[in-house]
């Protein structure tokens, strides 16, 4: 039995009390992939953005709301688990600066300053201690090879890359690409079937597999 790290959900960056920055994600494919790991034997942490999506109950469910505290989360789980599925779509920007007060209308264009977040998964996989990482992707243009850019640029075993149609949608179609670039599956159906196939690869090629 492994213990499983799974980012899952968007983060929110304030631009003030009440307006945020954020990625469009329903966190149903943390879910699923979460239940079929649990399925699989293994011990599952979920550490989530803000969602609607039920997490399964026998996952120990860490809720977040900004790209930072999901690193920070991670930081602390990350070193006692054996891999992590970075599913989360984290903000990747955040204002210079967030008012304390609401952001009053004046009638003329409003100008923000957004610098980058961490990038979670990187920061995990330039830290790892024999740990595998899966990472996801999602892309629009020249696919694959910005997939497989990703997964060397974040340290993973293995990247899932999928279209933007699988946004807040109950089907996807996925590929897997590994660290030589080869697309080792291509899977599509409901996200509950793709899941449970992604969970298969990691059980058969990291889970109890040597790493090369
Ligand atoms: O946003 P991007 O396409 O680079 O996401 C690829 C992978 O990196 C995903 O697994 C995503 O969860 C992760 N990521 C992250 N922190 C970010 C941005 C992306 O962990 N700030």
């Amino acid at each position: 039995m492994a213990r499983i790290l799974i980012t899952s959900g968007p983060t929110r960056q304030y631009l003030d009390p009440v307006r945020y920055l954020t990625n469009a994600s329903s966190g149903r494919m943390g879910q699923t992939l979460a239940d079929a790991m649990l399925r699989l034997g293994h011990e599952v942490v979920i550490v989530s953005g803000p969602v609607d999506v039920k997490y399964p109950a026998a996952a120990q469910v860490l809720p977040v709301t900004s790209t930072e505290e999901m690193l920070e989360a991670c930081q602390q789980i990350f070193p006692a688990c054996q891999g992590l599925i970075g599913v989360a779509a984290p903000c990747d920007y955040r204002p210079v600066r967030v008012a304390t007060g609401k952001i009053q209308k004046t009638g003329q264009p409003l100008e923000l300053h957004l610098i980058e977040t961490p990038d979670v998964v990187a920061t995990l996989g330039a830290s790892k201690q024999g740990q595998w990482l899966v990472g996801f992707a999602l892309e629009t243009d020249d696919q694959r090879l910005r997939a497989l850019a990703k997964l060397e640029k974040k340290h993973c075993d293995l990247m899932v890359l999928n279209g933007p149609e699988a946004m807040h949608a109950v089907e996807t179609s996925v590929e897997i690409i590994d660290r030589q670039g080869a697309v080792i599956e291509t899977l599509s159906g409901t996200k509950q079937a793709v899941a449970d196939a992604i969970a298969r690869v990691i059980q058969a090629r990291l889970v109890e597999q040597p790493r090369r």
